[in-house]
């Protein structure tokens, strides 16, 4: 047996199912135990949970709804027009269409098995595939448009459970010349800021990008350079290629293995290691939590990610201790978190004055958060983080 598991984060339910009542009757759980493999030196999820039930016609995630992720999509759109000027894009995982509505000029085609969110990019005008990734679907589109010069991924890659499958499909539709663009979060980063958060259902890997590296071998694909990207809580921009193209293979693909290698990410006690901080990181975030409550004093939480959902559940962080979360997207309000059942609101234009406390479940957005609540903080009001260790701010 290659895959030796390192942590258990205990029972969690679907990131994805807010509640529509406080108690329901039934709520699906499962274990959530991370794995390492020696061979690939891939981790991942030990158990995956069916894909059915995360990515489905009531899927919440809108990625238009942050402006940092807004500004990121426009500015990656006018990069790639400059440097690649591809004259066709296939997007995997298309979202709301924050990104492929920056190439209305040229063929452009989503990839989006929620269908909630393919049908608004269908009334965009951006040909949709609602189904989910495969060869099957690849060689379909192959047929219907030809072969791609630009593909690109962000944040979906790592949730497909057959990799070799998902990776053969982009083979399929990438032409000679294209360009495969794939983004996800960083294992190192998880590592670095204890960022255990980042394991949660739809993350069936976190990869690294010697993992990366190591799981193209089986392709005709490999990777020609490394971006390192602070959105998502720190996340690889990996640049993929077919072997037979001759563009010039990057010095930054070396530097991150390097780096990576430094930090033992090849090492099974790496992850023991990592695993005890985080066990470590439950007791401290659970004593600032206490504390503040032993004081009366009131906690809400900011932006309820499904992130949010692997520390609450991991921390026993319910209602006790968090009276709501404020949260912009439309279809998370007047729902509950899963599985600790703390109410979501929409936020009003400040926070609530008898608030002391926010917790911050989008803490990869804490920027633009600290600066839209400059009157909490004027006030006196606190924000409350676990990254890189459990603190007030
Ligand atoms: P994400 O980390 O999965 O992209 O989710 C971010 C969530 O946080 C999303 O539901 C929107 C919410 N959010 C707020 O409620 N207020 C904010 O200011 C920001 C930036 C995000």
């Amino acid at each position: 047996m290659s895959k030796i598991e390192f942590l258990s984060l205990g029972k969690q339910p679907i990131t994805n199912n807010f509640l529509t009542e406080q108690n329901p009757e039934q709520e699906f759980f499962y274990n959530l135990n991370i794995v390492y493999d020696e061979n690939t030196k891939v981790v991942s999820l030990a158990n995956f949970v069916p894909p059915e039930k995360m990515f489905n016609e009531t899927y919440a995630h809108r990625a238009s709804m942050s402006i940092t992720m807004q500004n990121a999509n426009k500015k990656l759109s006018e990069d790639i027009k400059k440097e690649i000027n591809p004259k066709s894009v296939l997007e995997i995982g298309s979202n709301d269409g924050v990104f492929l509505k920056n190439f209305s000029n040229i063929l452009s085609i989503g990839v989006e098995p929620c269908k909630n969110l393919a049908k608004i990019t269908t009334s965009m005008n951006i040909k949709t595939y609602d189904q989910f990734w495969s060869i099957e679907l690849s060689k379909k589109i192959l047929e219907n448009h030809g072969k791609f010069e630009l593909i690109y991924s962000a944040n979906t890659i790592s949730h497909i459970h057959d990799l070799s499958n998902a990776l053969k499909a982009i083979e399929i539709l990438l032409s000679d010349n294209g360009i495969f663009i794939l983004e996800d979060p960083s294992l190192s980063e998880v590592i670095k800021n204890i960022s255990y958060d980042q394991f949660y259902d739809e993350h069936a890997y976190v990869f690294s990008v010697l993992a990366i590296k190591n799981l193209l071998k089986e392709t005709e694909l490999e990777i020609f350079n490394i971006e390192k990207l602070s959105t998502h809580g720190g996340s690889n921009r990996v640049f993929i290629k077919k072997k037979k193209n001759n563009i010039k293979i990057s010095a930054n693909l070396n530097k991150a293995i390097d780096y990576e290698l430094k930090i033992g990410i090849d090492k099974f006690e790496t992850y023991q290691k990592f695993a005890n901080k985080v066990e470590n990181s439950k007791t401290e975030t659970l004593k600032i939590f206490t504390k503040i409550k032993k004081k009366n004093l009131k906690i809400i939480g900011y932006g309820a990610t499904y992130k949010s959902s692997t520390i609450l559940n991991y921390c026993g962080l319910d209602t006790k201790y968090i009276e709501y979360f404020v949260d912009t997207t439309e279809n998370k309000q007047g729902k509950f978190t899963p599985g600790t059942h703390i109410p979501i609101i929409k936020p009003n234009l400040e926070i609530n004055p008898d608030v002391h406390f926010a917790f911050l479940g989008a803490w990869n957005f804490k920027n633009e958060i600290f600066n839209k609540e400059q009157n909490f903080i004027n006030r006196g009001g606190k924000f409350i983080t676990h990254v890189p260790y459990p603190q007030i701010i």
